[in-house]
């Protein structure tokens, strides 16, 4: 039988956006998403938003459904990644323990921290969330009324309020190819950045 070594840039691996709603998981996120598949990888997408319409339908923002819905994503990650697609996952998940336990469970695992004040989010406001909570209209919100624990050693953090969408996609994709994630092609800028539309997470 013919022996298939497989470097590390073939590899799949989970790219996990953790951080607080609207400072902007999704939009990095995608544009990564699209710079990976345009050089051709296998790529799939996980967002929170998403994946509470189906795979996580139903659940709601207790510590207990926050907790099974990342190990939900979590699971299919690694069902990916073990074979040969990268998962991109942008959600909130607001606890280490689990998104810890998710990184020894996949092992191939990048945590990218996408970091924004809460007075920044305040203002944006993109989905008139926050409003909504600081009113007390909506419960247990993250970062106003429940907890967002910060990852204490991420592979990246980027800083949605300091610099621009390139600069933390660029940061993204470095550290990928500092880990021997992506082939030379495209860490020699074989791909570039497309910056436009986006939605915020
Ligand atoms: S997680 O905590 O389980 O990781 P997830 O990323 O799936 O959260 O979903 C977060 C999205 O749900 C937010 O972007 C927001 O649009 C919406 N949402 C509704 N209620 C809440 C809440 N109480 N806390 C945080 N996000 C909420």
């Amino acid at each position: 039988m013919t022996q298939v070594n497989l470097n590390r840039q073939d590899k799949g691996f989970t790219l996990w956006f953790t951080g607080l709603s609207g400072a902007g998981k999704s939009t990095i996120a995608e544009k990564v998403y699209q710079n990976l598949k345009e050089a051709g990888r296998n790529v799939e997408m996980l967002d929170g938003d998403v994946v509470r319409t189906n795979l996580s339908k139903g659940l709601g923002f207790s510590k207990e459904d926050r907790d099974t819905n990342i190990r939900r994503i979590g699971f299919v990650s690694k069902l990916l990644s073990r074979n040969g697609t990268i998962a991109i996952v942008a959600a909130i998940s607001p606890y280490r323990d689990v998104r810890d336990e998710v990184r020894e469970e996949i092992g191939d695992f990048v945590e990218v921290f996408v970091e924004c004040s809460l007075e920044e989010l305040t203002r944006r406001d993109v989905k008139g969330l926050y409003e909504k909570a600081i009113r007390g209209e909506i419960k247990n919100f993250t970062g106003v009324s429940d907890p967002y624990e910060e990852p204490l050693n991420p592979e990246v953090v980027v800083n949605s309020q300091h610099e621009s969408v390139e600069e933390s996609i660029s940061k993204v994709m470095a550290k990928l190819n500092e880990m021997g994630y992506l082939s030379a092609d495209m860490a020699t800028g074989g791909s570039s950045p497309m910056v436009g539309t986006g939605r915020n997470a």
